[in-house]
Order: C-alpha cells, then sequence, then structure tokens
C-alpha cells in the first residue's frame, strides 16, 4: 500500500507527457500513480533486484524505465542513458512491505527469518555484521541509527549470544535484555531492527547523496518529492531544503553560522505533510511518513569535491 501518494502526485503537480523519476519503485505504486496522471515517461530505480525483477509485471506500461541502482547514483545514470534534466521526481525512503513481509530478507522481527538485511543482495548481512563487529560498534549502530536509550545493555547481551543467525533470535534477545511484556504498545526490537538496518544499506548517506543527485537532475521549475519514516531521515531533508533555499542554518555555539555565498537552488519549500486520519486507519505502517517538497530554481547545482572548476 503506497503511502501518502496523492499527497505525493499533488506535490509532483505533473505536467502530461513530463519525464519523472520513481527513485524508490518497491511495488511500482507511485510509479503506477504518475503514469494514471499522464506522465510521459517514468524512470524506475530500487536497488533490490527482487524489485525489478518483479516490475515489468506489477507496471506493465511501454512508458516505463526500470533501473537496478541506488537512487544516489541518478544523476550519473541519467546523463549517460541521455536523459535530460527531468521534470520531476520522488522518493519514497525505507523499506518496501515486500521486504517487510517476505520473512527470507531478514527485514521483520515478527516473523523469523535468516538474518539478512541487505536491500540490494549483496554485501555483508545483518548476521555477519553481529557476529564480527565488537560489544562498542554495535552499541553505537544503536544509539545513532535507532536512537535506542539502552543501547549498550542490548549490544552487551548481543555479543554474549553470539553467533546469532536468525531474526527471532535477535528479537528474543533484545527483548531479554531490556525487558518485554505481552501486549506492551511497541515491541523493543524495533529500535534495534531499524538501527541495523540503516547502518547495513548505508540509508542516511544514501539520502544525503540522493538529495544531492536529485539537485543535479532536476530541471528549473522541477519538483522533489521526499517521504521519510523517521525523524532522522525527515531532519536530512528539512536541513537540505532549508540550506538550499536560503533559509539560515541553526548555528550554535560551536558553530557559528557563516554566510552562505550559494545562491539558492530550491524553492517553494512545502511545508510537511503527514498522513491524514482516513491514511492512518487502513494503514498503521504509514504512521510515521513525512511528506516534505521543493521546487527547483535556475541555480547552478552545488559543487561537489570531485567537480571540475
Ligand atoms: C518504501 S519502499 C517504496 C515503495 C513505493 N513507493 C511503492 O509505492 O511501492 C522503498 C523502496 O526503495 C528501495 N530503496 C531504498 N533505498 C534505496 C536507494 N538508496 N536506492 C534505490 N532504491 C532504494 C527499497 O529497496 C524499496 O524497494
Amino acid at each position: 500500500m503506497p503511502v501518502l501518494v496523492d499527497e505525493v502526485i499533488d506535490a509532483l503537480a505533473l505536467q502530461p507527457g513530463e519525464t519523472v523519476v520513481d527513485g524508490t519503485f518497491g511495488a511500482g505504486g507511485y510509479t503506477r500513480a504518475m503514469l494514471a496522471v499522464g506522465a510521459g515517461r517514468v524512470i524506475g530505480f530500487d536497488r533490490d533486484p527482487d524489485a525489478i525483477a518483479e516490475g515489468r509485471s506489477l507496471v506493465p506500461d511501454p512508458r516505463l524505465t526500470l533501473v537496478e541502482e541506488r537512487f544516489s547514483q541518478m544523476d550519473r545514470v541519467l546523463a549517460d542513458r541521455g536523459i535530460g534534466p527531468v521534470d520531476a521526481i520522488a522518493l519514497d525512503i525505507g523499506v518496501s512491505s515486500m521486504q517487510l513481509d517476505r520473512a527470507e530478507r531478514g527485514f521483520a522481527f515478527s516473523a523469523d527469518g535468516p538474518l539478512d538485511m541487505r536491500m540490494d543482495q549483496s554485501g555483508p548481512t545483518a548476521a555477519e555484521f553481529l557476529n564480527k563487529a565488537d560489544e562498542a560498534e554495535i552499541a553505537r549502530v544503536l544509539r545513532e541509527y535507532g536512537e535506542e536509550p539502552r543501547a549498550r545493555t542490548i549490544a552487551r547481551a548481543i555479543v554474549a549470544a553470539r553467533p546469532i543467525e536468525r531474526t527471532g533470535k535477535l528479537a528474543a534477545i533484545v527483548r531479554r535484555a531490556v525487558g518485554y511484556r505481552q501486549g506492551q504498545k511497541s515491541d523493543p526490537a524495533t529500535r534495534t531492527f531499524q538501527a541495523i538496518r540503516i547502518h547495513l544499506n548505508s540509508e542516511l548517506e544514501e539520502l544525503e547523496q540522493g538529495l544531492v543527485a536529485a539537485e543535479r537532475s532536476l530541471r528549473p521549475g522541477g519538483r522533489l518529492a521526499v517521504v521519510t519514516f523517521h525523524s532522522l531521515e525527515d531532519r536530512i531533508v528539512k536541513r537540505f531544503f532549508r540550506e538550499r533555499s536560503g533559509g539560515t542554518p541553526a548555528g550554535s555555539r560551536h558553530r557559528p553560522v557563516l554566510a552562505d555565498p550559494n545562491e539558492p537552488t530550491f524553492e517553494k519549500v512545502a511545508r510537511p505533510v503527514s498522513p491524514t486520519e482516513r491514511e492512518l486507519a487502513g494503514n498503521p505502517r504509514s504512521r510515521s511518513a513525512r511528506l516534505r517538497s521543493a521546487t527547483r530554481t535556475s541555480a547552478p547545482p552545488r559543487k561537489l569535491k570531485g567537480d571540475r572548476k
């Protein structure tokens, strides 16, 4: 069930025939909606080979091009394929229901499966990380990416229970370490699973680089809409739009505000949008979703370290 799809379509304000990037194709919910309102071409990116393999049959439309790649690479991929600056870009950050619902992918703590959690199905698995990393490193990941207040306690319990190969075992270790009563509102394993997944897939770095790639891929007047699922991600998008639209970055005693010599690359930054009560009732997973959107100006993209002078 795509989250905030009507709101994303509103924010993208597609005109008939426009070219749009769906940076997180997933099960194709956004892409289907983009095509339904008359997009001329959709380039659907996903780093998960399963999403790409199943995409064509989920959305059998000749206007769709599927690309198995991370959205942080979209500017390069679009340029390589000779696709000019695009009219709109959507990013729907996080895991798909497809990934969560398949126990063998190892994302869910509600069903037992191998501790995998790799979106692009390459690189080290969650089991390899947890069985090798030292306690301090595991605690850091839980604290930074899960905002877990009991990170040390959980990390200690994980190290003591190694090897851990199954999601069910990891969930049980976390629940035992921090105490869990049946029927408690939220499962304490949620934060640990989220943290490990974000770390393993470098999700925050991907989001930061994806926003920069979007800035480099949009035409002047092009729209960018980003849906996030928790505060760590939302903060990154909020800061990016604030900084790129010329808003004053929040300074501090340690980090004084410096004048920004760059022209704003985004404007018309919209207020954040949350799901309606109606959407929440039908799709509890959308609880913490938040949409932010803005329009690209004609200013050149910000320079990156590797750029030629
Ligand atoms: C929340 S789902 C998207 C659901 C989609 N909007 C829909 O309506 O079906 C997120 C998808 O983005 C993919 N993904 C996550 N990070 C990515 C990245 N950095 N690059 C490309 N795809 C990514 C995941 O594999 C997953 O399939």
